[in-house]
Protein backbone atom coordinates (compact mmCIF):
# COMPACT_ATOMS: atom_id res chain seq x y z
CA UNK A 1 0.00 0.00 0.00
CA UNK A 2 1.70 3.50 -0.96
CA UNK A 3 2.52 5.98 1.80
CA UNK A 4 3.46 9.55 1.55
CA UNK A 5 6.78 10.42 3.18
CA UNK A 6 7.84 13.87 3.98
CA UNK A 7 10.10 16.09 6.02
CA UNK A 8 8.43 19.19 8.04
CA UNK A 9 9.70 22.30 8.70
CA UNK A 10 9.94 24.45 5.11
CA UNK A 11 7.50 27.36 4.41
CA UNK A 12 4.96 26.89 1.47
CA UNK A 13 5.12 29.45 -1.12
CA UNK A 14 3.88 29.79 -4.42
CA UNK A 15 0.78 28.96 -6.14
CA UNK A 16 -1.23 26.00 -5.71
CA UNK A 17 -4.68 25.89 -8.71
CA UNK A 18 -7.49 24.18 -7.34
CA UNK A 19 -9.02 21.89 -9.04
CA UNK A 20 -12.92 20.70 -9.74
CA UNK A 21 -14.72 19.93 -6.48
CA UNK A 22 -14.89 16.22 -5.68
CA UNK A 23 -18.44 17.21 -4.27
CA UNK A 24 -20.01 18.74 -7.02
CA UNK A 25 -18.70 17.04 -9.75
CA UNK A 26 -20.06 12.94 -8.19
CA UNK A 27 -23.56 14.46 -8.65
CA UNK A 28 -23.44 16.50 -11.54
CA UNK A 29 -22.38 13.30 -13.46
CA UNK A 30 -25.32 11.32 -11.48
CA UNK A 31 -27.85 14.27 -12.85
CA UNK A 32 -26.49 12.74 -16.76
CA UNK A 33 -28.95 10.05 -15.94
CA UNK A 34 -31.88 12.28 -15.97
CA UNK A 35 -31.62 12.98 -19.86
CA UNK A 36 -31.08 11.26 -23.01
CA UNK A 37 -28.74 13.88 -24.28
CA UNK A 38 -25.36 14.00 -23.04
CA UNK A 39 -24.26 16.15 -20.28
CA UNK A 40 -20.65 17.58 -20.98
CA UNK A 41 -18.83 18.40 -17.65
CA UNK A 42 -15.35 20.73 -17.18
CA UNK A 43 -13.12 20.89 -14.96
CA UNK A 44 -13.81 17.28 -13.23
CA UNK A 45 -10.90 16.38 -11.25
CA UNK A 46 -9.29 13.33 -11.45
CA UNK A 47 -10.08 11.52 -8.42
CA UNK A 48 -10.86 7.56 -7.47
CA UNK A 49 -14.07 8.62 -6.68
CA UNK A 50 -15.06 9.77 -10.32
CA UNK A 51 -13.38 6.59 -11.38
CA UNK A 52 -15.31 4.60 -8.82
CA UNK A 53 -19.00 6.53 -10.00
CA UNK A 54 -17.90 6.27 -13.53
CA UNK A 55 -18.31 2.24 -13.49
CA UNK A 56 -21.67 2.75 -11.39
CA UNK A 57 -22.99 4.69 -14.06
CA UNK A 58 -21.71 2.94 -16.65
CA UNK A 59 -23.43 -0.26 -15.44
CA UNK A 60 -26.66 1.24 -15.66
CA UNK A 61 -25.81 1.77 -19.42
CA UNK A 62 -24.34 5.55 -19.70
CA UNK A 63 -21.74 6.20 -22.47
CA UNK A 64 -18.19 8.00 -20.73
CA UNK A 65 -15.96 9.54 -23.02
CA UNK A 66 -12.99 11.54 -21.78
CA UNK A 67 -12.12 14.09 -23.94
CA UNK A 68 -7.68 14.57 -24.38
CA UNK A 69 -6.64 17.94 -23.22
CA UNK A 70 -5.43 20.56 -25.68
CA UNK A 71 -2.85 22.90 -25.22
CA UNK A 72 -2.57 25.05 -22.39
CA UNK A 73 -4.77 22.88 -20.55
CA UNK A 74 -2.41 20.54 -19.45
CA UNK A 75 -3.07 21.42 -15.43
CA UNK A 76 -6.72 21.85 -15.54
CA UNK A 77 -9.26 19.45 -14.76
CA UNK A 78 -11.16 16.69 -17.47
CA UNK A 79 -13.67 17.49 -19.96
CA UNK A 80 -16.06 14.45 -19.85
CA UNK A 81 -19.28 13.21 -22.13
CA UNK A 82 -22.04 11.28 -19.73
CA UNK A 83 -24.79 10.07 -22.19
CA UNK A 84 -27.55 7.72 -20.67
CA UNK A 85 -29.50 7.34 -23.97
CA UNK A 86 -30.57 4.49 -22.54
CA UNK A 87 -30.86 3.03 -19.42
CA UNK A 88 -30.17 -0.35 -19.10
CA UNK A 89 -30.68 -1.77 -15.61
CA UNK A 90 -32.09 0.40 -12.73
CA UNK A 91 -30.28 -1.76 -10.15
CA UNK A 92 -27.10 -0.18 -8.35
CA UNK A 93 -25.33 -3.22 -6.74
CA UNK A 94 -24.35 -3.95 -3.25
CA UNK A 95 -20.71 -4.64 -4.69
CA UNK A 96 -20.22 -1.37 -6.42
CA UNK A 97 -22.41 1.24 -4.30
CA UNK A 98 -21.05 -0.19 -1.10
CA UNK A 99 -17.72 1.42 -2.21
CA UNK A 100 -18.76 4.88 -1.84
CA UNK A 101 -21.72 6.20 -0.39
CA UNK A 102 -22.98 9.20 -2.87
CA UNK A 103 -23.41 6.25 -5.38
CA UNK A 104 -27.03 6.02 -3.13
CA UNK A 105 -28.21 9.23 -4.98
CA UNK A 106 -28.58 7.50 -8.05
CA UNK A 107 -31.88 6.32 -6.77
CA UNK A 108 -33.72 9.70 -7.31
CA UNK A 109 -32.68 10.11 -11.29
CA UNK A 110 -33.53 6.44 -12.16
CA UNK A 111 -36.81 6.84 -10.28
CA UNK A 112 -37.93 10.05 -11.98
CA UNK A 113 -37.00 8.65 -15.84
CA UNK A 114 -37.59 5.42 -15.19
CA UNK A 115 -40.45 4.75 -12.59
CA UNK A 116 -37.95 1.90 -10.96
CA UNK A 117 -34.57 1.51 -8.99
CA UNK A 118 -32.83 -1.00 -6.63
CA UNK A 119 -30.23 0.33 -5.01
CA UNK A 120 -28.25 -1.46 -2.14
CA UNK A 121 -28.22 0.54 0.57
CA UNK A 122 -24.56 1.75 1.66
CA UNK A 123 -24.34 0.70 4.85
CA UNK A 124 -21.92 2.18 7.65
CA UNK A 125 -18.71 4.07 6.87
CA UNK A 126 -15.79 5.29 9.09
CA UNK A 127 -17.09 9.09 10.14
CA UNK A 128 -20.44 7.62 11.41
CA UNK A 129 -24.11 5.48 11.01
CA UNK A 130 -25.14 7.98 8.25
CA UNK A 131 -28.62 6.44 7.90
CA UNK A 132 -30.46 7.31 4.21
CA UNK A 133 -34.28 7.79 5.54
CA UNK A 134 -34.30 11.25 4.88
CA UNK A 135 -33.59 10.05 0.95
CA UNK A 136 -37.08 7.37 1.69
CA UNK A 137 -38.87 10.42 3.46
CA UNK A 138 -38.42 13.00 0.48
CA UNK A 139 -38.89 9.72 -2.51
CA UNK A 140 -42.08 8.83 -0.61
CA UNK A 141 -43.71 12.40 -0.45
CA UNK A 142 -43.21 12.07 -4.04
CA UNK A 143 -45.38 9.06 -4.66
CA UNK A 144 -42.74 6.35 -4.53
CA UNK A 145 -43.53 2.83 -3.56
CA UNK A 146 -40.19 1.83 -0.80
CA UNK A 147 -39.55 -1.63 -0.14
CA UNK A 148 -36.67 -2.66 1.56
CA UNK A 149 -35.30 -6.63 0.12
CA UNK A 150 -32.63 -8.38 0.77
CA UNK A 151 -29.83 -4.85 1.53
CA UNK A 152 -31.78 -3.37 -1.28
CA UNK A 153 -33.92 -0.46 -1.43
CA UNK A 154 -36.51 -1.18 -4.08
CA UNK A 155 -38.18 1.91 -5.32
CA UNK A 156 -41.50 2.74 -7.51
CA UNK A 157 -42.72 5.55 -8.51
CA UNK A 158 -47.08 5.50 -9.07
CA UNK A 159 -48.41 5.22 -12.94
CA UNK A 160 -47.12 8.22 -14.71
CA UNK A 161 -44.13 8.73 -12.89
CA UNK A 162 -43.38 10.77 -9.24
CA UNK A 163 -45.59 13.54 -8.36
CA UNK A 164 -44.81 17.07 -6.95
CA UNK A 165 -45.04 17.50 -3.01
CA UNK A 166 -44.28 19.60 -0.42
CA UNK A 167 -41.29 18.41 1.50
CA UNK A 168 -39.30 19.71 4.58
CA UNK A 169 -36.53 18.18 5.94
CA UNK A 170 -36.58 17.54 9.49
CA UNK A 171 -32.58 17.74 9.42
CA UNK A 172 -30.33 19.79 6.81
CA UNK A 173 -28.67 16.94 4.11
CA UNK A 174 -26.52 17.14 1.81
CA UNK A 175 -27.13 13.79 -0.04
CA UNK A 176 -31.10 14.09 0.40
CA UNK A 177 -31.23 17.87 -0.88
CA UNK A 178 -29.27 16.31 -4.50
CA UNK A 179 -31.44 13.13 -4.59
CA UNK A 180 -34.43 14.72 -4.03
CA UNK A 181 -33.95 17.98 -6.05
CA UNK A 182 -32.89 15.67 -9.44
CA UNK A 183 -35.78 13.32 -8.55
CA UNK A 184 -38.59 16.35 -8.50
CA UNK A 185 -37.32 17.91 -12.04
CA UNK A 186 -39.59 14.88 -13.77
CA UNK A 187 -42.24 15.17 -11.34
CA UNK A 188 -45.78 16.35 -12.70
CA UNK A 189 -46.49 19.44 -10.96
CA UNK A 190 -44.78 21.08 -8.11
CA UNK A 191 -41.88 20.09 -5.47
CA UNK A 192 -41.54 22.49 -2.73
CA UNK A 193 -38.02 21.38 -0.71
CA UNK A 194 -38.19 23.21 2.60
CA UNK A 195 -34.46 22.99 5.32
CA UNK A 196 -32.87 22.17 1.78
CA UNK A 197 -28.92 22.19 2.51
CA UNK A 198 -27.23 25.22 1.17
CA UNK A 199 -24.02 23.95 0.19
CA UNK A 200 -22.33 25.49 -2.79
CA UNK A 201 -22.42 21.92 -4.56
CA UNK A 202 -25.80 21.99 -4.42
CA UNK A 203 -26.24 25.52 -6.62
CA UNK A 204 -23.79 23.96 -9.12
CA UNK A 205 -26.31 20.96 -9.55
CA UNK A 206 -28.98 23.12 -9.44
CA UNK A 207 -27.71 25.32 -11.91
CA UNK A 208 -26.73 22.42 -14.02
CA UNK A 209 -30.27 21.11 -13.91
CA UNK A 210 -31.89 24.31 -15.45
CA UNK A 211 -29.17 24.41 -18.12
CA UNK A 212 -30.62 21.38 -18.75
CA UNK A 213 -33.85 22.70 -19.10
CA UNK A 214 -35.43 22.32 -15.60
CA UNK A 215 -37.38 24.92 -13.64
CA UNK A 216 -36.12 25.69 -10.47
CA UNK A 217 -35.98 28.82 -8.01
CA UNK A 218 -34.83 29.82 -4.91
CA UNK A 219 -31.43 28.41 -5.92
CA UNK A 220 -29.04 28.87 -3.34
CA UNK A 221 -31.30 29.35 -0.44
CA UNK A 222 -32.79 26.86 2.39
CA UNK A 223 -36.35 26.60 0.17
CA UNK A 224 -36.02 25.07 -3.52
CA UNK A 225 -38.64 25.17 -5.72
CA UNK A 226 -39.05 22.68 -8.76
CA UNK A 227 -41.77 23.30 -11.44
CA UNK A 228 -41.72 19.42 -12.90
CA UNK A 229 -40.87 19.30 -16.63
CA UNK A 230 -41.80 16.28 -19.29
CA UNK A 231 -37.91 15.75 -19.87
CA UNK A 232 -34.55 17.48 -19.95
CA UNK A 233 -32.10 17.94 -22.10
CA UNK A 234 -27.96 17.90 -22.90
CA UNK A 235 -26.09 20.83 -21.71
CA UNK A 236 -22.43 21.77 -20.55
CA UNK A 237 -21.49 22.63 -17.35
CA UNK A 238 -18.33 23.56 -15.47
CA UNK A 239 -17.21 21.64 -12.29
CA UNK A 240 -16.85 24.85 -9.38
CA UNK A 241 -13.56 24.83 -7.51
CA UNK A 242 -12.73 22.22 -4.49
CA UNK A 243 -13.80 24.76 -1.50
CA UNK A 244 -12.49 21.85 1.14
CA UNK A 245 -9.26 21.48 -1.40
CA UNK A 246 -9.26 25.27 -1.15
CA UNK A 247 -9.54 25.60 2.83
CA UNK A 248 -6.57 22.52 3.31
CA UNK A 249 -4.24 24.44 1.52
CA UNK A 250 -4.70 27.74 3.17
CA UNK A 251 -4.74 25.63 6.40
CA UNK A 252 -1.64 23.92 5.61
CA UNK A 253 -0.14 27.67 4.75
CA UNK A 254 -1.03 28.36 8.13
CA UNK A 255 0.71 26.00 9.99
CA UNK A 256 3.93 26.45 7.77
CA UNK A 257 3.81 30.15 7.08
CA UNK A 258 4.89 31.46 3.86
CA UNK A 259 2.80 32.83 1.36
CA UNK A 260 0.23 31.04 -1.04
CA UNK A 261 -1.83 31.95 -3.78
CA UNK A 262 -4.69 29.16 -4.32
CA UNK A 263 -5.39 29.78 -7.61
CA UNK A 264 -8.57 29.86 -8.92
CA UNK A 265 -10.78 29.91 -5.38
CA UNK A 266 -14.39 31.00 -4.67
CA UNK A 267 -13.77 32.84 -1.34
CA UNK A 268 -17.28 32.94 -1.11
CA UNK A 269 -17.74 29.49 -1.04
CA UNK A 270 -16.09 29.07 2.42
CA UNK A 271 -16.28 32.39 4.02
CA UNK A 272 -16.96 30.72 7.68
CA UNK A 273 -13.94 28.93 7.49
CA UNK A 274 -11.89 31.88 6.27
CA UNK A 275 -13.46 34.08 8.92
CA UNK A 276 -11.86 31.66 11.51
CA UNK A 277 -8.92 31.49 9.87
CA UNK A 278 -8.22 35.59 9.50
CA UNK A 279 -9.01 34.96 13.38
CA UNK A 280 -6.10 32.84 14.18
CA UNK A 281 -3.76 35.35 12.56
CA UNK A 282 -3.72 34.64 8.81
CA UNK A 283 -3.26 37.22 6.68
CA UNK A 284 -5.75 36.46 3.53
CA UNK A 285 -6.73 38.71 0.91
CA UNK A 286 -8.52 38.27 -2.76
CA UNK A 287 -6.98 39.00 -5.78
CA UNK A 288 -8.38 38.81 -8.77
CA UNK A 289 -6.73 34.94 -9.28
CA UNK A 290 -8.04 33.71 -6.21
CA UNK A 291 -6.87 33.47 -2.62
CA UNK A 292 -3.96 34.65 -1.12
CA UNK A 293 -2.53 32.77 2.25
CA UNK A 294 0.21 34.86 3.96
CA UNK A 295 2.04 33.97 7.43
CA UNK A 296 5.07 35.80 8.32
CA UNK A 297 6.30 34.54 11.70
CA UNK A 298 3.64 35.55 13.72
CA UNK A 299 1.89 32.74 15.98
CA UNK A 300 -1.25 31.13 15.27
CA UNK A 301 -4.26 31.93 18.07
CA UNK A 302 -6.82 29.86 19.45
CA UNK A 303 -10.17 30.38 17.98
CA UNK A 304 -13.29 27.65 19.26
CA UNK A 305 -15.28 26.42 16.23
CA UNK A 306 -18.41 24.41 15.21
CA UNK A 307 -19.12 22.68 12.38
CA UNK A 308 -22.37 23.61 10.68
CA UNK A 309 -24.19 22.71 7.20
CA UNK A 310 -23.11 26.04 4.84
CA UNK A 311 -22.85 28.79 5.22
CA UNK A 312 -21.19 27.40 8.75
CA UNK A 313 -17.59 25.91 9.17
CA UNK A 314 -18.10 22.58 7.36
CA UNK A 315 -17.15 19.70 8.74
CA UNK A 316 -14.79 18.29 5.59
CA UNK A 317 -12.58 20.83 6.87
CA UNK A 318 -12.43 19.92 11.06
CA UNK A 319 -9.71 17.83 11.35
CA UNK A 320 -7.40 20.37 9.15
CA UNK A 321 -8.08 23.02 11.75
CA UNK A 322 -7.44 20.71 14.58
CA UNK A 323 -4.56 19.77 13.30
CA UNK A 324 -3.91 23.80 13.10
CA UNK A 325 -4.99 24.83 16.40
CA UNK A 326 -2.61 21.91 17.65
CA UNK A 327 0.30 24.55 17.55
CA UNK A 328 -1.86 27.41 18.46
CA UNK A 329 -0.59 29.52 21.45
CA UNK A 330 -3.51 28.27 23.86
CA UNK A 331 -6.26 26.50 24.30
CA UNK A 332 -9.36 25.81 21.62
CA UNK A 333 -12.15 23.87 21.53
CA UNK A 334 -13.89 22.32 18.03
CA UNK A 335 -17.70 21.11 18.33
CA UNK A 336 -18.49 18.59 15.56
CA UNK A 337 -22.38 18.51 15.18
CA UNK A 338 -22.79 16.81 11.09
CA UNK A 339 -21.18 13.49 12.05
CA UNK A 340 -21.06 11.49 15.59
CA UNK A 341 -17.70 9.89 14.83
CA UNK A 342 -15.51 12.43 12.97
CA UNK A 343 -12.61 12.36 15.38
CA UNK A 344 -10.90 9.65 14.36
CA UNK A 345 -8.03 11.85 13.49
CA UNK A 346 -7.30 12.57 17.56
CA UNK A 347 -5.52 9.49 18.28
CA UNK A 348 -3.07 9.77 15.71
CA UNK A 349 -2.61 13.59 15.90
CA UNK A 350 -1.52 12.51 19.17
CA UNK A 351 1.50 10.92 17.61
CA UNK A 352 2.59 13.97 16.51
CA UNK A 353 2.69 15.28 20.06
CA UNK A 354 -0.44 17.10 20.11
CA UNK A 355 -2.47 17.43 23.28
CA UNK A 356 -6.49 17.08 22.49
CA UNK A 357 -8.88 15.54 24.92
CA UNK A 358 -12.38 14.41 23.21
CA UNK A 359 -16.56 14.45 25.19
CA UNK A 360 -19.09 13.68 22.24
CA UNK A 361 -18.61 15.94 20.23
CA UNK A 362 -16.71 18.44 21.76
CA UNK A 363 -12.88 18.52 21.29
CA UNK A 364 -10.32 20.39 23.63
CA UNK A 365 -7.38 21.14 21.69
CA UNK A 366 -4.31 22.27 24.30
CA UNK A 367 -2.19 24.18 21.22
CA UNK A 368 1.88 23.61 21.27
CA UNK A 369 4.57 25.51 20.01
CA UNK A 370 6.47 22.42 17.71
CA UNK A 371 4.78 18.89 16.64
CA UNK A 372 7.16 16.35 15.59
CA UNK A 373 7.28 14.30 12.94
CA UNK A 374 5.84 10.52 13.39
CA UNK A 375 4.36 7.26 11.70
CA UNK A 376 1.06 7.59 11.48
CA UNK A 377 -1.89 6.26 9.42
CA UNK A 378 -5.25 7.63 7.60
CA UNK A 379 -8.63 6.39 8.27
CA UNK A 380 -10.74 8.48 6.25
CA UNK A 381 -10.15 11.42 3.83
CA UNK A 382 -10.11 14.41 5.59
CA UNK A 383 -8.66 13.12 8.42
CA UNK A 384 -6.17 11.67 6.30
CA UNK A 385 -4.87 15.25 4.78
CA UNK A 386 -5.25 16.68 8.29
CA UNK A 387 -1.78 14.63 9.14
CA UNK A 388 -0.43 15.27 5.99
CA UNK A 389 -0.74 19.08 7.23
CA UNK A 390 0.36 18.12 10.57
CA UNK A 391 3.46 16.59 8.74
CA UNK A 392 4.44 19.57 7.09
CA UNK A 393 4.51 21.36 10.48
CA UNK A 394 6.41 18.89 12.40
CA UNK A 395 10.09 18.48 13.03
CA UNK A 396 11.43 15.62 11.33
CA UNK A 397 10.07 12.88 9.07
CA UNK A 398 6.79 11.77 8.86
CA UNK A 399 5.50 8.75 6.79
CA UNK A 400 1.33 8.98 6.48
CA UNK A 401 0.03 5.28 5.59
CA UNK A 402 -2.84 3.61 3.94
CA UNK A 403 -3.14 6.78 1.90
CA UNK A 404 -6.34 5.39 -0.28
CA UNK A 405 -8.06 7.88 1.28
CA UNK A 406 -6.44 10.61 0.29
CA UNK A 407 -6.59 9.22 -3.83
CA UNK A 408 -10.19 9.37 -3.40
CA UNK A 409 -10.67 13.15 -2.91
CA UNK A 410 -7.53 15.03 -3.43
CA UNK A 411 -6.10 15.91 -6.80
CA UNK A 412 -2.01 15.63 -7.39
CA UNK A 413 -1.36 16.22 -3.74
CA UNK A 414 2.42 15.74 -3.64
CA UNK A 415 2.57 17.79 -6.59
CA UNK A 416 1.23 20.52 -5.88
CA UNK A 417 2.39 21.10 -2.33
CA UNK A 418 5.71 19.93 -3.28
CA UNK A 419 6.25 22.96 -5.58
CA UNK A 420 5.61 25.43 -3.10
CA UNK A 421 8.20 23.53 -1.23
CA UNK A 422 7.14 20.76 0.44
CA UNK A 423 9.66 17.83 1.32
CA UNK A 424 6.76 15.25 -0.01
CA UNK A 425 6.88 11.70 -2.25
CA UNK A 426 4.91 9.16 -2.65
CA UNK A 427 6.06 6.12 -1.27
CA UNK A 428 5.14 2.89 -3.48
CA UNK A 429 4.17 -0.76 -2.14
C1 LIG B 1 -21.99 15.20 2.02
O1 LIG B 1 -22.27 13.92 2.58
C2 LIG B 1 -20.55 15.17 1.59
N1 LIG B 1 -20.36 14.14 0.57
C3 LIG B 1 -19.65 14.93 2.80
O2 LIG B 1 -18.30 14.98 2.39
C4 LIG B 1 -19.90 16.03 3.82
O3 LIG B 1 -19.14 15.77 4.98
C5 LIG B 1 -21.38 16.09 4.17
O4 LIG B 1 -22.18 16.24 2.97
C6 LIG B 1 -21.74 17.24 5.12
O5 LIG B 1 -21.35 18.45 4.54
C7 LIG B 1 -20.56 14.42 -0.70
O6 LIG B 1 -20.96 15.51 -1.08
C8 LIG B 1 -20.24 13.36 -1.69
P1 LIG B 1 -25.42 14.73 4.82
P2 LIG B 1 -23.75 13.46 2.89
O7 LIG B 1 -26.52 13.88 4.28
O8 LIG B 1 -24.65 14.03 1.85
C9 LIG B 1 -27.48 12.71 8.61
C10 LIG B 1 -16.07 14.20 2.19
O9 LIG B 1 -15.13 14.02 3.00
N2 LIG B 1 -28.43 12.03 7.71
O10 LIG B 1 -25.51 16.20 4.63
O11 LIG B 1 -23.71 12.02 3.08
C11 LIG B 1 -26.05 12.19 8.46
O12 LIG B 1 -25.87 10.99 9.17
C12 LIG B 1 -17.49 13.78 2.54
O13 LIG B 1 -15.91 14.66 1.06
C13 LIG B 1 -29.52 11.38 8.28
O14 LIG B 1 -29.70 11.35 9.50
O15 LIG B 1 -24.02 14.20 4.27
C14 LIG B 1 -25.27 13.36 9.02
O16 LIG B 1 -25.26 13.30 10.41
C15 LIG B 1 -17.61 13.02 3.82
N3 LIG B 1 -30.39 10.74 7.43
C16 LIG B 1 -26.10 14.57 8.59
O17 LIG B 1 -27.39 14.06 8.26
C17 LIG B 1 -30.25 10.75 6.07
O18 LIG B 1 -31.07 10.15 5.38
C18 LIG B 1 -25.57 15.31 7.36
O19 LIG B 1 -25.24 14.39 6.35
C19 LIG B 1 -29.15 11.44 5.52
C20 LIG B 1 -28.24 12.08 6.36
Amino acid sequence: MDRIRLIGGNELNGEIPISGAKNAALPLMIASLLSDEPLVLQNVPRLADVKQLERILENHGVDIAVHGRRRGEEGEGQRMTFHAADIVDTTAPYDLVSKMRASFWVIGPLLARCHEARVSLPGGCAIGTRPVDLFLFGLKALGAEIDIDEGYVVARAPKGGLVGAHITFPKVSVGATHTILMAATLARGTTVIDNAAQEPEITNVAECLVAMGAKISGIGTRTLTIEGVERLHGATVDVIPDRIETGTFAMAAAMTGGNVLLKGARPEHLQAALDTLARTGVALSVEPEGLRVRRNGNGIQPVDVETDPFPGFPTDLQAQFMALMTMASGTSHIRETIFENRYMHVAELARFGADISVDGQLATVRGKAQLKGAQVMATDLRASVSLVIAGLAAKGETVVNRIYHLDRGFERLEEKLGRCGAEIERVAG
